[in-house]
Formats: C-alpha cells, sequence, structure tokens
C-alpha cells in the first residue's frame, strides 16, 4: 500500500498527533519500569486511514482547471504510527471486527518484522474481547495504554467500566459527541424511539441523562396545560456530563477533552482522556492534559 504524506489541520490528523505524543511519552517511562506493558487498539481499522484532499490554489498548477482538484491520499493509522514508536511497546494488541479490514492490518507484520513477535491480532467484537481481557487476566504486573476509536456508538459502558477496573489502563477514548448522542437527543424526551433511548443508556452507562439532558415544560393549550420534556442540553452540558461518568470510575480524568470539529466547525467527537492506575494517574493525567492544549 502506498504510504502517501501526510497533510495536516484535518480532525483525524489532529487526533492521531495527540495520541501518539502521549504514546512515545509513555513508552519512555514504561521502558524504564519493570512491568509488562502494551498498546491495545480496540478499533485498529487497516493500519492506514485513506482520505481526500482538495489542493489548494498553489497544488492547482499542475492540473488542468477543468480537472477535479482532488487526491486519494493515505496516511498512517493508528496501529502503524503505534509500532513506529521508539523504543516500543512489549506487546501490541490490535482488535477490528471487519473481516476486509483485519487482513489488511495482519500486512503490519510483514512491515514491522522485528515487531511481529510482539503483535496479536483479534479479529473480534471490541466489547465483547475486552470484556473478557480486562475481567479474566492479572492485570497486576501488567499496564497498558488503550486506544478507543470507533466510528459511532459502539462502546458500552460495561467496556468502560472494566477498563477502569483493571486499574492498569490509560484510556483514550474518542466519544461520539456530535455523531453520536447529540443527534439521538431529540428535542421531547418523549419522541426519542426506545432503541434510541437503550443505546443512549447503554454509552452512557446510566438513564440520568433523561432528567440531566431535558426538563419539565408546561404549554397552555386549548384544551389545557399539556407538560412535557424538552431538550435542555448543549454541547457543553453533554461534555460535561460524559467527563463526570469517567470520573465516577477512573483514577483520574484529563480536564480538558478535546472537542474534534469538521470542516464546517460541526463538533463530531470529544477526545478524551481517563487513567486507571491510582498510582500513575496523576502524571499520566499531567501528560496528557498538556498534550490535549490547544
Ligand atoms: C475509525 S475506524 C479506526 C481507525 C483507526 N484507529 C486508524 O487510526 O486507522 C473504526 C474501525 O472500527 C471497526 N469496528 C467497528 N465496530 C467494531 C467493533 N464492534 N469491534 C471492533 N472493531 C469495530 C471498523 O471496521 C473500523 O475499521
Amino acid at each position: 500500500m502506498a504510504k502517501g504524506h501526510k497533510f495536516g489541520g484535518d480532525w483525524t490528523a489532529d487526533k492521531l498527533e495527540r495520541v501518539e505524543k502521549y504514546l512515545k511519552a509513555y513508552a519512555v517511562i514504561m521502558n524504564k519500569k519493570q512491568f509488562s506493558f502494551a498498546y491495545i487498539d480496540a478499533f485498529a481499522g487497516t493500519g492506514y486511514r485513506e482520505e481526500k484532499k482538495i489542493l489548494d490554489k498553489s497544488q492547482l498548477v499542475i492540473f488542468q482547471e477543468t480537472e477535479i482538484a482532488e487526491i486519494e491520499q493515505y496516511s498512517e493509522g493508528s496501529a502503524r504510527l503505534a509500532l513506529e514508536v521508539n523504543p516500543g511497546f512489549k506487546k501490541y494488541v490490535f482488535i477490528e471486527k471487519s473481516k476486509k479490514h483485519f487482513v489488511e492490518l495482519q500486512k503490519l507484520k510483514g512491515e514491522f518484522p522485528d515487531k511481529a513477535k510482539k503483535m496479536e491480532f483479534i479479529n473480534a467484537d471490541a466489547n465483547s474481547y475486552l470484556l473478557d481481557l480486562c475481567n479474566n487476566r492479572k492485570w497486576q504486573n501488567c499496564r497498558a495504554v488503550m486506544f478507543l476509536d470507533p466510528y459511532g456508538m459502539q462502546v458500552e459502558w460495561e467496556t468502560i467500566k472494566a477498563i477502569a477496573n483493571t486499574e492498569a489502563i490509560d484510556l483514550w477514548y474518542l466519544f461520539p459527541l456530535g455523531i453520536g448522542i447529540n443527534r439521538l437527543l431529540k428535542k421531547k424526551v418523549e419522541d426519542i424511539p426506545p432503541a434510541w433511548a437503550s443505546k443512549l443508556d447503554n454509552i452512557l452507562g446510566t438513564t440520568e441523562w433523561r432528567t440531566v439532558f431535558y426538563r419539565a415544560t408546561s404549554e397552555e393549550t386549548l384544551f389545557g396545560a399539556e407538560t412535557g420534556f424538552i431538550k435542555d442540553a448543549d454541547f457543553s452540558k453533554i461534555s460535561d456530563f460524559v467527563m463526570q461518568r469517567l470520573n465516577s470510575i477512573f483514577s483520574g480524568v484529563a480536564k480538558n477533552p478535546l472537542l474534534l470539529r469538521n470542516s464546517k466547525n460541526n463538533p463530531l467527537y470529544l477526545l478524551c482522556f481517563a487513567s486507571g492506575n491510582p498510582r500513575g494517574a496523576s502524571i499520566a493525567i499531567k501528560i496528557a492534559q498538556d498534550i490535549l492544549k490547544r
């Protein structure tokens, strides 16, 4: 696969650059310690990301004006970026559900032969695999950085809880704030279809959002007062709620999660960091907060 050069500036690149910075800092610190430590990429993708780039005017000179000034390019995805970190991790766990992406992902073994023996590839649903990994393995002498980078609302709260319970994992979580939660929160709570409400319960791990994000109203109509619950939640309120949920189970949570917006300035995701290890959390949070600064 041709490796395109990386154009900066977009939110995906921004996200990956920040996680990559943390991986570098983490690996330097952990290589001086006695722990076995891993990088766990639970929505690993293919190892590269495909993106379309609209060329700017200075690049247009090589194109005829009639040609579409857009090119497809490949940039490094999270799995490949993690493998490029040196000094490296003791182990790499790559989880990917799609068979097609998984086949592509495994080519990383050939690309990084010196690290091939340290890589584990899992073709499974991230939630089921992580529940087993977190709940049924001994974590006392192990540490890990985990990256949850789903497209949407795939990660269940039970999974996040299991990750926190290991007290050994530092978590980067791309929370689907705009593309997920906010879209499901209809203006009136009673208009939310049951399947959506249950999705919100699953991702937030509570039913409390109904009272936090909605307030009671009463409207005078011809037939008397009509009562109901209307949405009273903007992106900042939803973010605060997500932070509060993470704070309730992790040893530490970075106070400045990063709101990632698309080119039209619409909020898409919230990049959050949480640390599960009571002893390591304060330094981990300090590093992550620094990386998350604009
Ligand atoms: C946003 S992409 C990941 C991009 C990757 N982190 C990168 O930087 O290249 C999300 C990936 O998660 C996979 N996926 C979706 N649902 C999943 C699930 N339940 N468990 C594991 N992987 C899943 C998709 O097939 C897709 O490859």
